[in-house]
């Protein structure tokens, strides 16, 4: 494992790379690391002859400035959870590297989807993490991208960004990694006292339930019932819709897939988790 904290180290070893024809795999990730980069940072390993993840607390993705100072920071540790790999580049730039004042960027339209979901409720969220993406794709320069399905609306931006800026990136989405009660692993489960850790559970006791109930109530019906769910444990929705997976406006029927997206503030700390949803019909 090699660590790069300049924008230039990592330049010349991609060239290197390039030149030797090794096929490289990244995984953008903003620190504080857990099973769910873990399975992606193993996935890539596997399937690449080298691989980069990148450790950046990316600030123009925090549309509040109170979260950004709350996202925790653990490099160390961080840096302890993947000594064990071989053919890995952990890149920790600073923000002046990350965004040097020479780098051009012209912001992509997001379009509809960009102003769903997330989009709607934290502005200019989805902006920063393409500008960030962007900047880290077109440094690392890799073959394949990972990233994690419990971002569902954003892995659906990096799939149109990379199209948009014409990367031509392999984008892998993987599957999300939960606790053993089914809480989707996430940097933010950190910052849940013990008794909002247990009433986080009620998230995925709700998308369990939509699950299983597709097509047998009405889709408002259903909403409802998942709405009492997390409602009950205490925790504040900002959002729970059932969408199309691809468009991800919302379903008025059910259909034959469709995806239930949640954001709850579970105290202080907002949470979100969605769940692909089957017609059984
Ligand atoms: O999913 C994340 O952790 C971030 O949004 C990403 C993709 C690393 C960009 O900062």
């Amino acid at each position: 494992m090699q660590t790069f904290v300049t924008r230039l180290e990592l330049i010349l070893w991609r060239k290197q790379q390039h030149e030797a024809q090794n096929q490289i795999g990244f995984v953008p990730t903003m620190g504080a690391l857990h099973k769910g980069h873990l399975s992606l940072i193993e996935k890539a390993c596997q399937e690449n002859d080298q691989v980069v993840v990148s450790i950046f607390v990316n600030p123009k993705q925090f549309n509040q400035s109170a979260d950004l100072h709350a996202y925790p920071r653990m490099l160390n540790a961080d840096l302890q959870l993947l000594k064990h790999l071989n053919n890995l580049i952990i890149f920790t730039p600073s923000e002046s590297e990350m965004y040097p004042t020479n780098v051009p960027f012209n912001p992509m339209s997001l379009g509809k989807i960009g102003r769903l979901l997330e989009g709607a409720h934290r502005p200019g969220h989805f902006e920063g993490v393409v500008h960030v993406v962007h900047h880290l794709f077109d440094l690392v320069q890799p073959h394949q991208a990972y990233f994690g399905q419990k971002d569902f609306q954003q892995l659906a931006i990096i799939r149109l960004l990379n199209e948009h800026y014409r990367f031509g990136i392999q984008i892998i989405g993987c599957e999300t990694i939960r606790e053993i009660d089914g809480l989707a692993m996430s940097s933010r489960n950190l910052r849940l006292a013990p008794a909002e850790r247990q009433n986080a559970v009620s998230i995925f006791k709700a998308l369990s339930m939509v699950r299983n109930n597709v097509g047998k109530q009405s889709i408002g019906s259903v909403i409802e019932a998942a709405r009492s769910i997390i409602e009950e444990a205490g925790l504040q929705i900002d959002y729970l819709e059932i969408v199309d997976p691809v468009t991800l406006e919302s379903c008025a029927e059910w259909q034959e897939i469709q995806v239930c997206c949640v954001a709850a503030f579970c105290g202080e700390v907002r949470l979100i988790d969605n769940m692909l949803c089957e017609s059984v019909l």
